[in-house]
């Protein structure tokens, strides 16, 4: 495994630190000017600390939070003396992006807001609050940001047939950008689906439809999928449906009332991923919104 690419690194290899200076694996020896992230400013391996350090540790190194530790309080009582403010709490974490985090929830929990004002270029941390007040966007995920869309799509149908056209989403969106030669831009591609269906009448009360859906982007492989599907006495539907080196699923559907359907369906995945997960099952309710007399009495099988 290779560490992650986050920034790139100085050429230099630090051994050994005391004071004001470091050591690096060649032997070199740095005033060092470089003041830490406003963490531990007390100079490298300061006796008192590294000493206070190996106890603990020798002691106990970690344990959950939900027990009583009575170091912290007096943590608390000793910086609430040194700092002159003995009645504020105290809430311990782990980075300053955890700290930022809760000061920036803290603040809209207070007032009730939801807009924050940063400088330009600023940067608070990488966890999520934190990056969505930057406006740096490589370091910005998307998650639970809101793109809108647009889409459009066509659909013709007669008795026994139907062929639809769709594209669900016509702005590509872009949400990171490739910087320094780092391909870092994720994207929403335009997706293109074609999808047709044909009824057949076996009998008076079963009837037989075979349908496609193709999905298709740029970019990705062309997923192609085939459905066998009966409808016994328009009411109970049972199907088959196979998505090309990728899953096979089935469905059932029964009708519970007037323009009424519910059903179950199961996604049996076949390609690689099928290693890590145990198919998908859905549950669902189909109501025929805009259903007319006509449909009601012969409803259509699509
Ligand atoms: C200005 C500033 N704010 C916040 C942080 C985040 O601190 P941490 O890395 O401890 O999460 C850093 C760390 O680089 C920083 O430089």
């Amino acid at each position: 495994m290779n560490l992650f690419d986050v920034y790139p690194l100085y050429d230099v290899s630090p051994v050994k630190a005391n004071d004001v200076f470091i050591t690096d694996n060649k032997g070199n020896k740095y005033l060092d000017f470089y003041g830490g992230h406003g963490v531990v400013s007390i100079g490298h391996s300061n006796p008192h600390y590294v000493s206070k350090l190996k106890e603990q540790l020798d002691a106990i190194g970690f344990y959950s939070n939900a027990v009583q530790n009575p170091l912290q309080i007096e943590l608390a009582k000793k910086l609430g003396e040194l700092s002159g403010y003995k009645e504020y709490n105290l809430f311990l974490c782990n980075s300053g992006a955890e700290a930022n985090e809760n000061a920036l929830k803290l603040a809209s929990f207070y007032n009730g807001k939801k807009r924050v004002i940063t400088f330009d270029n600023s940067f608070h941390g990488r966890t999520s609050l934190a990056v969505s007040v930057t406006d740096n966007q490589k370091i910005n995920a998307p998650i639970n940001s809101t793109n809108p869309n647009l889409g459009a799509g066509a659909f013709y149908y007669t008795e026994n047939f139907y062929v639809g056209l769709s594209f669900p989403n016509m702005l590509e969106v872009s949400h990171l950008k490739t910087q320094n030669g780092k391909i870092s831009n994720v994207s929403e591609k335009m997706h293109y689906f074609v999808t047709s269906g044909y009824v057949f009448d076996l009998t008076g009360n079963l009837k037989f439809k075979p349908s496609t859906m193709i999905k298709a982007v740029s970019g990705a492989p062309l997923s192609i999928d085939v459905s066998a599907n009966f409808l016994f006495n328009e009411k109970v539907e049972i199907g088959a449906s196979y998505r090309l080196d990728d899953s096979v699923s089935g469905l059932v559907t029964f009708q519970i009332a007037r323009g009424f359907r519910m059903g179950y369906a199961y996604d049996y995945t076949i390609s690689n991923l099928g290693d890590y997960n145990d198919g998908s099952h859905e549950a669902f309710l189909l109501w025929d919104i805009f259903s007319t007399e006509k449909n009601i009495k012969s409803p259509r099988f699509f």
